[in-house]
């Protein structure tokens, strides 16, 4: 018996999975972030532990013989936020997130202190990753920067309070610009740019190892048989492809989360950081991968639902299953800036071409083509970093909408699968990131696909149309990129 958990922007979710790999029980605790300032993106790291504590005591009221026989548990979480520590292991300040995107100014800092920055970590300084953010305690904050001991990201730091000890694996450790990603070791000139020792970082470890124990107060809450062993786990997006077995090179994957991601696993380390490609290593041993990263996909979504005061439901049943052709407006989806392709924290969202007889399901059906044109953008920005992908999973809360599917397949000019499972997502690649740890088994042989229940493949005359309105969405950058300065 294993346990995953999911430690997401917008919940923690556990999950329990028994020996063959089936899921008995979900959990979700619901999370909410705050935005004290424009461009940040805050959480109290105790109210993850409060949810992760109420996630699992629901897990063993509901299936306590399962929970009591549970052998190892995997984390995974939203990457790159930045959970400070003093020398005795206090929480300094609210946790900034990934979507934070306060500290514009300290990636330029950061690649000037370490103009190798872009071959070694694989990535450009971009403000949701870990580093910058850093360099804007020490300038902002500075008695804060100089209480800090550790630096955590939110997974290691829920490690930290269930074993008690400080360990990071790759994937997580990738997003932060401090790890050497082809060599997978911490890069102590990275570190000396953000002004922090080696010692401020967690050890390293691959996310099948095991890395360290539950603490036994905890064992006897939950009324295990015996301390179960934690795997390294994996960053969310690692963990997906765990659960989806995209572990061999060339697998690739579209998540329609609350971020937006086009994944394809690769057995090199291959930075692209022209079209602001993400390099990270893989959760798994030996193993990389490249991420092309919306900021707002299923976002948008909920973004556009609650200035209509209508549910996401509710507005994806006003379009028909299959749209005809496209909807004639353009939205870009930049509410809070863009990574892939423009890294571009300043850039915000648009609808164009709004006239008196335009409807709500239009301007809804603009939503998903322009998460899909931006996903487009990373596709192609993967392409160009030499991964080409003519097929893909389809992941995340966004992939249930069968409209959407058929916008992205057509948009992106790709076969994309549906899977039976596919909202599982990070918490059952964890869980199985557990069972590699205390089995040791063979990642392959663990980490199979799961079944395609469907494949949306692209409709010739949309795809001819939406060809056609993609130059137009792309010359709009550049214009609206003049009206956020
Ligand atoms: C990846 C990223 C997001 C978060 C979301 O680089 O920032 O996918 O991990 O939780």
């Amino acid at each position: 018996m294993y346990i995953g958990i999911d430690a997401g922007t917008s919940g923690i979710k556990a999950v329990l999975v028994d020996e063959d790999q089936t899921v008995l029980a979900t959990r979700t605790e619901a999370l909410t972030s705050q935005s004290p300032h424009a461009g940040w993106s805050e959480q109290d790291p105790e109210a993850w532990w409060c949810a992760l504590l109420a996630a699992i005591d629901a897990l063993r009221d509901s299936h306590p013989r399962a929970v009591a026989a549970v052998r190892g548990i995997g984390l995974s979480g939203q990457q790159h936020g930045a959970v400070l520590l003093d020398g005795g292991g206090r929480v300094l300040r609210p946790c900034i997130l990934w979507n934070d995107v306060r500290a514009s100014a300290e990636c330029a800092v950061f690649e000037q202190r370490f103009p190798d920055s872009r071959t070694v970590t694989g990535n450009i300084a971009m403000p949701g990753f870990t580093a910058p953010k850093l360099l804007w305690v020490a300038r902002h904050e500075p008695e804060i920067f100089r209480a800090t001991r550790h630096v955590l990201l939110p997974k290691a730091w829920l490690r930290y309070r269930l074993t008690g000890e400080m360990i990071e694996e790759m994937s997580d450790a990738s997003g932060t610009l401090w790890l050497d990603v082809g060599r997978r070791q911490w890069s102590e000139a990275a570190l000396a740019a953000t002004g922090l020792p080696l010692a401020a970082m967690p050890a390293l470890c691959e996310g099948t190892d095991r890395a360290g124990v539950l603490r036994r107060e905890l064992v006897e809450r939950w009324g295990m048989d015996a301390p179960p062993v934690l795997a390294g786990g994996a960053g969310d997006n690692a963990a997906g492809a765990v659960g989806l077995g995209a572990v061999r090179p060339g697998d690739a994957f579209v998540s329609l989360g609350t971020s937006g991601v086009v994944w394809a696993t690769t057995d090199r380390f291959r930075p692209g950081p022209r079209a602001a490609i993400h390099a990270f290593c893989h959760a798994v041993p030996g193993m990389w991968h490249q991420m092309g990263v919306t900021l707002s996909a299923a976002s948008s979504l909920a973004w556009w639902a609650s200035v209509v005061g209508r549910s996401e439901a509710e507005l994806l049943a006003e379009l028909p299953e299959v749209i005809a052709r496209p909807s004639g407006l353009l939205f870009l989806p930049y509410l809070s800036g863009e990574r892939t392709p423009h890294n571009d924290a300043g850039i915000r969202g648009a609808f164009i071409g709004l006239e008196r007889s335009t409807s709500r399901a239009q301007m809804t059906q603009a939503v998903l083509e322009g998460v899909a044109f931006s996903l487009r953008d990373a596709l192609d920005g993967l392409a160009g970093a030499g991964s080409v992908l003519e097929q893909a999973d389809v992941i995340g809360g966004g992939s249930r909408s069968a409209t959407w599917l058929g916008i992205l397949a057509s948009v992106m000019g790709i076969r994309l699968h549906r899977l039976a499972h596919g909202e599982q997502g990070g918490a059952f690649g964890a869980a199985r990131l557990a069972r590699l740890a205390v089995t040791g088994e063979d990642v392959a042989a663990v980490c199979l696909p799961p079944e395609r229940v469907e494949t949306i493949a692209p409709d010739d005359a949309l795809q001819a149309a939406y060809g056609t309105v993609l130059p137009r969405y792309r010359a709009l950058y550049p214009a609206l990129a003049d009206f956020a300065s």
